[in-house]
């Protein structure tokens, strides 16, 4: 097997080997197709059946699984729900109607001792989270500020100027001078933006529109998965499958 001249650790291509990863927390699939899109193999684990999920799915409560189960794969992403940490909860004050699930997630992720992501909304108590918005990506046409909190190297790209979004609403001062499937939308649970523009504004076909809600826009993950797998491929450990047993190398 060829080795790397600094470590001295085999070299494994992509092609050989393929990267597995957890995504945890799963709903219909928008983070999962992200990391699909850059070469992960995926397997989504939700408490709620989804027959939208486009990847291998296992219908599951998060923490059931076994720490076996979790060091099966190379790295783990966790979308928890976040009503609770949601503003619209702080406004209603009913925060604390939803379980607060980012520590215990947090704590077992850091456990396993893989690479892992945590996504939630703002407000949220993440450690350290990178900010990334549509804005940043060529092609989205979404406001979705989403935060991630990651242990390996990242960065966002910069963020530019909001501009005008699109509103259904007769207040706004712009009502009626632009158009949903061209101009920025926001998707969220209100009637901001038909189906149709919410699906083409994040870039996911496949979900309806109380699934377009929770979604990640997978262009947000294709770009995380490339830190992924730039950490997995020049760290300096990394799992290796011998005959049934998986080694640290
Ligand atoms: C915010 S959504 C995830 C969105 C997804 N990452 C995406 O990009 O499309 C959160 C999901 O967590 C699921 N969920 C809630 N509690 C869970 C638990 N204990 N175990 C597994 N899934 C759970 C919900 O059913 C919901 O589908
Ligand atoms: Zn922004």
């Amino acid at each position: 097997m060829k080795k790397n001249s600094c470590t001295g650790k085999p070299e494994l291509s992509a092609a050989k080997h393929k990267y597995r990863l957890l995504d945890l927390f799963c709903c219909a699939g928008g983070a999962a197709k992200g990391y699909n899109d850059v070469g992960f193999e995926v397997v989504g684990i939700d408490v709620n059946p989804q027959q939208r999920y486009p990847f291998t799915f296992i219908q599951a409560d998060a923490f059931s699984l076994t720490p076996e189960f979790l060091m099966s794969f190379d790295a783990i992403h966790a979308s928890p729900p976040c009503q609770s940490y949601s503003d619209l909860a702080k406004r209603n004050g009913n925060a604390s109607k939803w379980p607060r699930l980012i520590d215990p997630v947090r704590d077992m992720l850091i456990d396993t001792g893989l690479p892992y992501v945590i996504e939630n909304v703002e407000g949220a108590p993440l450690r350290n989270p990178i900010v990334l918005c549509g804005t940043m990506f060529p092609g989205l046409r979404v406001l979705r500020h989403r935060l991630f909190e990651v242990n390996f190297h990242f960065f966002a790209p910069p963020h530019g100027r909001h501009p005008r979004v699109h509103t259904f609403d007769k207040r706004k001062s712009h009502y009626g001078k632009t158009d949903d499937m061209v101009d920025f939308v926001q998707v969220t649970g209100g009637g901001n933006c038909t189906i149709a523009a919410a699906r083409d504004a994040m870039g996911i076909e496949w979900m309806n529109k109380g699934e377009l809600n929770e979604a990640v826009p997978p262009a947000y993950t294709r770009y995380i998965g490339n830190f992924i797998l730039h950490h997995l491929r020049s760290g300096t450990s990394r799992k290796v499958a011998v005959g049934k047993e998986t080694v640290w190398v």
